[in-house]
């Protein structure tokens, strides 16, 4: 039966395409889920429950406190939002009284604020929270019901389904949001419930119809949780690394930080790390009350163009040292690249010593900035050894590109084109 559902699939995927401009650099935004749950007690927990003002509110914090204009623009609704029943049309509807207004609405209010809205379905009887699930048969109308709504991104979840079920659904709603005419975001949980790796997943098709998709398991509020998420994507990263490009990502779940089990030291590194997967950057926090070591971390402006370079070459680990350090590096835009160095320590800050030359760079001279001591890095010779600090579950960031010099800057075009990127980005310079 396996072989039956490949040929099926192929010939889906022949008329199937979601290329519709979406998503070239990863999505920024806010979800829900990993903070507020399936919250549906409003009586005793007004402000944090799943509801239109719960969206509003971080709406508004999203405008209000320097988020959207970083690039943060999604609100996504995550699981818990329907009402138990269809409407006599056959229709999705959201829990009339926590959704008092109705989606559209809220649709129009996030727009009116220069957002967009991301809404959650899933792909089987039930949501994972035993809401009601799109079938097959309902496909084609939830897709038109989202785009009647104003809906910018689907996130389609793949609870109680089967590998059958999936084959022919993700395939179909590529299909039916493409034939509502509305652009909207595709984001597919179908790998996370496939084990997330070839031969079970196929990820150039994936790339066909889908904008983003989740590989594995939730992200929780802790440490070890993004540890294990971290070991899992770069334990097969020569799987999952290549997948990734323009309009097509690979998801690691959201950002936790300015949550509760992180700390500051811990909140760069998953901010780092994330920037270095080309990861979707959507935090699922608390917007109203966030510590300011949380928030400069998030709006760090360099990890979000390191995380959001054109070029949409995810990143890869590099080296794993018998003392704990791991180092990662990703190629960027204009000759520059990013390295992190990540202290798997538990004992105090350890001093790492290198060359650029030991971590494959060619020979000449870099400089460096450092993204969140927010100093430069003058004069590294390739060849050179430096020695650098790194704390226990910390990171050291390096934005780096090739020194600058008016002769070669005249000399080699990448230098030249180099020296344009860095004058056209003001921000690297002001907050040195
Ligand atoms: C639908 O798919 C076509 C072909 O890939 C694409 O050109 C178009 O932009 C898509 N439209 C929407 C609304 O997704
Ligand atoms: C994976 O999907 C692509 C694109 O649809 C297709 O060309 C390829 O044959 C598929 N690979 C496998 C092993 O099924
Ligand atoms: C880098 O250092 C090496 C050894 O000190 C030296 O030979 C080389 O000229 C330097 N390279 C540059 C581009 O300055």
């Amino acid at each position: 039966t396996y072989s039956v559902c490949v040929c099926l699939l192929g010939l889906i995927s022949l008329s199937v395409t979601l290329d519709n401009g979406l998503l070239k650099t990863p999505p920024m935004g806010w979800m829900a889920w990993e903070r507020f749950r399936c919250d549906v007690d409003c009586r005793d927990d007004p402000e944090n429950c799943i509801s239109e003002g719960l969206f509003r509110d971080m709406a508004d914090r999203l405008v209000e406190d320097g988020w959207k204009e970083l690039g943060y623009e999604y609100v996504i609704i995550d699981d818990c939002w329907m009402s138990m029943l269809r409407d006599k049309q056959g229709r999705l509807q959201p829990e009339p009284s926590r959704f008092p207004s109705g989606i559209d609405k809220l649709a129009r209010y996030i727009h009116d604020h220069g957002l967009k809205l991301g809404i959650y379905a899933d792909m089987g009887t039930h949501t994972c929270m035993g809401f009601p699930g799109t079938t097959l048969e309902k496909i084609e109308i939830d897709a038109q019901t989202f785009a009647s709504w104003g809906v910018d991104y689907l996130k389609f979840d793949g609870c109680y389904s089967n590998p059958v079920d999936q084959m022919l659904g993700y395939p179909l709603m590529s299909k039916a949001l493409n034939a509502t005419g509305r652009p909207m975001a595709y984001s597919c949980s179908w790998p996370a419930y496939l084990g997330g790796l070839p031969p079970y997943v196929n990820y150039s098709l994936l790339g066909e119809i889908c904008h983003l998709w989740r590989n594995y398991y939730d992200i929780q509020d802790s440490w070890d949780s993004v540890l294990g998420i971290v070991d899992w994507f770069f334990n097969n990263q020569d799987e999952l690394q290549p997948a990734a490009g323009p309009g097509r990502w690979n998801d690691p779940d959201m950002l936790i930080i300015g949550n509760f089990g992180l700390s500051v030291d811990q909140a760069r590194s998953q901010m780092a790390l994330w920037a270095m997967m080309a990861a979707p950057l959507i935090m699922s926090n608390d917007l109203r009350n966030m510590d300011n070591s949380a928030r400069a971390i998030l709006q760090n402006r360099v990890a979000i163009a390191i995380n959001q370079d054109p070029m949409g070459i995810q990143g890869r680990r590099l080296l794993q040292e018998k003392s704990h350090i791991e180092v990662y590096w990703r190629p960027l835009s204009n000759s520059a690249s990013a390295l992190v160095f990540l202290s798997r320590r538990t004992d105090m800050p350890y001093l790492y010593h290198t060359s650029l030359a030991k971590l494959n760079y060619e020979a000449g001279n870099y400089e460096a900035y450092d993204v969140f001591m927010g100093s430069m890095v003058k004069r590294l010779n390739a060849t050179t050894d430096f020695t650098i600090s790194v704390n226990p579950s910390g990171v050291v960031m390096w934005y780096i590109y090739p020194e600058q010099s008016k002769k070669t800057a005249t000399i080699h075009q990448h230098h030249k084109e180099a020296s344009q990127f860095h004058k056209a980005k003001p921000e690297h310079h002001n907050v040195l």
